[in-house]
């Protein structure tokens, strides 16, 4: 599909990327030598959104080796690399509808495009695939088996569609496994949003004074990142449940008002939207820099920022747009307040995306065996595939673990036995 990528001359590059990735993801690689085997997607088509990197490419191969045609669109229009998107569609001929940089009326019509395709199993990454699915291409919802959503936003949106009984099939959130939010939301995430601040900044963190909005899995381990780089970081929370977390890891907890005068870095991870408003904006001191590791770019109110200032200074460097206040303060938007790690940066390592894609892969195939009998709600990833993914990455680490002796297991299976 030429015409829906930027430029299929970049192929060969991307497949070169495709390949260097690739040797990172171990778990993808085993799966894909066992779909082969297996075939668990037979005849079945894919219609997967997803940030359109090398990492993902690995995880299209493995769906292909196991029998599906997979149909892919990006979940964000600025992640897209151009030369993997050109590799996917020239070197295996997938459909692919995604160019980097693309407007949202562009966007939508891709992922609408990949719906197109008639899918069986879905993939998506924040739930546009499934809202464009409800909302535009509604008559193929029957045909659809299941699917698996990738991040916390769009789980979020699954159960607020299934709690209304909107639901017509079984998804799959496979960004809640134990073992995900570990590598993914919490390191994962940590490293490459920090990569993207520095990036787009090339700021020294030592010594500043960083808040980080919202401190679930995400949030936990950007602030942890931004401390061991030397930052004094403060959170904002709502959760007190969450705050109190924050405080007993060593972290300074106030009202985000409170915050923004002393901060210098500000980072939502939320998930949640409106987190940084025009108020919060009117207080922060000069040269404030704004990123957003939240999915979507609505966590800072960018519209208000442009509202208050009274010049804008796009690219003063790469991913970094110095807004002019009356007052003659600067502040500076990292990624136009969309996704730092993927706009700024590359998103996360190959390493972590094996992890999460090789349990989405895991997932989507048990999926295809039992899609019948699963109920149209949010299931959880079964445990042992999350246990059996967590294996076979400790395996690839090198690392080792012991095993329950009989007698161990007789005990923590009886309530009779006395110590
Ligand atoms: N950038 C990435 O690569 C990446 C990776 C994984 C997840 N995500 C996204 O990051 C976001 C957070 O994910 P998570 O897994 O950490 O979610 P989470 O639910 O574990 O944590 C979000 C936290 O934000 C808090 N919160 C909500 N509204 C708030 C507000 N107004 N002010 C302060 N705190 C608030 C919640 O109480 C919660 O503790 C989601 O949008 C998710 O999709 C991004």
């Amino acid at each position: 599909m030429p015409e829906y990528i930027a430029d299929p001359g970049l192929a060969e590059l991307g497949d070169r990327r495709i390949t260097y990735a690739a040797r990172a993801m171990p778990l993808l690689s085993h799966l894909a030598r066992r779909f082969a085997a297996e075939q668990p997607f037979a005849g079945l088509a894919i219609a997967a959104c997803l940030h359109v990197t090398a990492e993902t490419a690995v995880l299209a191969r493995a769906l292909r080796a196991g029998g599906a045609s997979v149909s892919l669109a990006a979940s964000n229009p600025l992640s897209t690399q151009d030369d993997v998107a050109a590799a996917l569609a020239s070197v295996d001929g997938m459909a692919v509808y995604a160019r980097a940089g693309v407007d949202r009326r562009t966007y939508y019509e891709h992922i609408a495009l990949a719906l197109d395709e008639g899918p069986d199993l879905l993939i998506d990454d924040g739930g546009d695939l499934i809202q464009t699915l409800y909302t535009e291409r509604a008559s193929l919802t029957a045909h659809v088996k299941g699917g698996c959503e990738g991040t916390t936003t769009g789980v979020l949106r699954l159960r607020r569609m299934a709690a209304e009984g909107a639901l017509a099939f079984p998804m799959i959130a496979a960004s809640e496994t134990p073992t995900t939010r570990l590598m993914e939301n919490l390191r994962g995430t940590a490293q490459s949003v920090i990569d993207g601040l520095l990036r787009a900044s090339g700021v020294l963190l030592a010594g500043k004074t960083v808040v980080v909005a919202g401190f679930g899995a995400c949030g936990t381990g950007i602030a942890e990142a931004a401390c061991g780089l030397g930052a004094r970081v403060m959170v904002t929370e709502v959760d007190p449940v969450r705050a109190l977390d924050a405080v007993l890891r060593g972290f300074r907890v106030l009202p985000l008002a409170d915050a923004a005068p002393l901060g210098e870095v500000f980072i939502t991870a939320t998930g949640s939207a409106a987190v940084i408003t025009a108020e919060h904006l009117d207080l922060m001191p000069d040269g404030a820099i704004l990123a957003n590791a939240g999915h979507f770019d609505v966590e800072i109110d960018v519209r208000g920022l442009a509202d208050l200032a009274v010049a804008v200074h796009p690219d003063v460097r790469p991913h970094c747009d110095a807004y002019e206040l009356a007052d003659g303060r600067r502040l500076l938007l990292l990624a136009e307040g969309r996704v730092v790690n993927l706009v700024a940066a590359e998103g996360h390592p190959p390493e972590v995306m094996d992890l999460a894609f090789g349990i989405e892969a895991l997932a989507l195939a048990w999926l295809a065996g039992n899609a019948g009998k699963l109920a149209p709600e949010v299931h959880p990833v079964p445990p042992e595939l999350d246990a059996e993914a967590a294996g076979m990455v400790l395996a690839a680490l090198g690392a080792q673990i012991d095993t329950l002796t009989a007698p161990q297991r007789e005990y923590l299976a009886s309530w009779r036995l006395r110590s």
